[in-house]
């Protein structure tokens, strides 16, 4: 009879596997993020995976919503994976949280699909912390949630992070006064993302914008790159005219001084920034490294998005952390080391017959908050610790016939190679002591 070919499948096209030292890593993140939540306050919420498409779809902009995971569910209804947080917590606070007290602060953390075209920091399955500060309009919020940012980056460690801000308020207004439609607007805001500026300028005036306005959109396109503040005067002085545009600089000019006033951040401002997705009404913003092209975080302000899904008017700024691009920089910059060893132990029975006692010792110093792992191979002492060691396992407890009938075992300190019998109440004892010689 022939040999069965049995299938050796892999993950589908853009999706990974974590393996114990990458998982390691992203956990590590996933837990610094968490702790800024906490530091400032954010409560954490967990939304489902599956949403309606049209939830969804509605403000997530041309180029994510083309890229969304859609499917009918068995219930014909018209569902997608997420591909990003801040629709659902729209959702929460325009219903279930209607009635909270504001201002509300929110964290999520967790996985997001796009059918992206997969390259290096580009999945189709990937990860962000999230933070959404509803219930304010004032630059205070803003600038809170470009801090929170920083202080997530410096708690990774990352080095020359660049905080590149603009305002779509500044170049949505000045389209408004124009009566371009928000359609037209939102093609434009798409093609500035992309940074096509060019076709950007053709869209305004095949939508019979006045020179004004092209003329003005133009100047903004080109007002970067110099002193944060120079910069935003060179913007006041571009949009002179459009009344609306003016306060949305003056704006943009107040959340960078709380900002820069309060920690030490390197900003470049650029006029002609602008976001995919749609929602956004204020200031926008996305970090960088030098090590990396591509964005590590991207966030900014939405005072309409609430209430076009049935909410109350609710001002809203926000801000998601992409988790597996973090990871990436902090291996360019080598700020992630591995775990130095700590207190794990494993528990070696000499013989068969220790097997139940050896057990039992694990279990007693598992009690005690260590990490012990029991020999399950049956393999002899010598094999097992040069496993152990190998596999940087600090302690090796070996359980031995003769000890046993003192009520001891022999205890060994696998970094400094030495071993001692030991009472078997003393255990966590010894090995506490030998760690504070260190
Ligand atoms: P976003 O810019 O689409 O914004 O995504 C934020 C971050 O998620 C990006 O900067 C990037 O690090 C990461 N990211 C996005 N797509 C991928 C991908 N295919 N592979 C790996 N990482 C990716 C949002 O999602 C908004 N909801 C942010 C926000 C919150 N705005 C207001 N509140």
């Amino acid at each position: 009879m022939g040999k069965v070919r049995v299938p050796l499948f892999r993950t589908v096209r853009g999706m990974r596997d974590f393996l114990p030292e990458e998982a390691e890593l992203m956990k590590y993140i996933e837990n610094k993020a968490r702790e800024i939540a906490q530091l400032y306050r954010y409560r954490e919420v967990i939304t489902p995976v599956v949403e309606s498409y049209e939830l969804l779809a509605a403000k997530a902009g041309e180029e994510i919503r083309s890229r969304m995971y859609t499917f009918r569910d068995l219930g014909g209804r018209m569902v997608a994976l997420r591909p990003e947080f801040t629709a659902s917590l729209a959702r929460l606070v325009s219903n279930k949280l209607r009635n909270k007290p504001k201002p509300l602060r929110l964290f999520c953390v967790g996985s997001l699909y796009r059918y992206d075209e997969p390259q290096r920091g580009r999945f189709r399955e990937f990860w962000q912390s999230n933070y959404e500060l509803v219930g304010s309009d004032k630059p205070e919020a803003d600038a809170e949630i470009i801090m929170l940012t920083n202080s997530l980056m410096n708690a990774t460690g990352l080095k020359n992070c660049v905080f590149k801000v603009g305002h779509i308020g500044v170049l949505r207004e000045i389209l408004n006064e124009e009566n371009l439609k928000e359609k037209v607007q939102n093609e434009i805001m798409q093609l500035l993302d992309k940074k096509q500026y060019d076709d950007a300028i053709k869209r305004v005036k095949s939508d019979g914008a006045s020179r004004k306005c092209v003329i003005a959109l133009k100047q903004l396109m080109k007002v970067k790159e110099s002193g944060v503040f120079e910069t935003v005067k060179r913007m006041e002085r571009q949009v002179r005219g459009f009344e609306r545009a003016e306060s949305a600089v003056k704006n943009l000019y107040e959340i960078l001084e709380l900002v820069l006033e309060s920690q030490k951040i390197d900003v470049i401002v650029e006029a002609g920034f602008a976001r995919g997705l749609e929602y956004y009404t204020g200031m926008v913003f996305e970090v960088y490294v030098p090590q990396m092209d591509t964005a590590l975080c991207g966030g900014g302000r939405y005072d309409r998005l609430i209430e076009l899904f049935g909410g109350e008017p609710t001002a809203a700024v926000g801000i998601a952390h992409g988790l597996d691009r973090i990871t990436l920089a902090m291996q360019k910059q080598k700020t992630w080391t591995k775990a130095p060893r700590e207190n794990t132990v494993i528990i070696i029975p000499v013989k068969e017959e220790m097997k139940k006692e050896a057990l039992k010792i694990s279990q007693k110093l598992r009690s005690k908050n260590l990490q012990v792992e029991s020999e399950v191979m049956g393999r002899k002492v010598a094999k097992a610790l040069g496993d152990a060691d190998k596999r940087r396992i600090s302690y090796a407890v070996i359980v031995g016939e003769k000890e046993l009938k003192d009520g001891a075992v022999i205890l060994r300190d696998l970094k400094r190679r030495k071993q001692q019998k030991v009472k078997i109440e003393k255990i966590t004892e010894t090995i506490e002591a030998a760690n504070q010689k260190t």
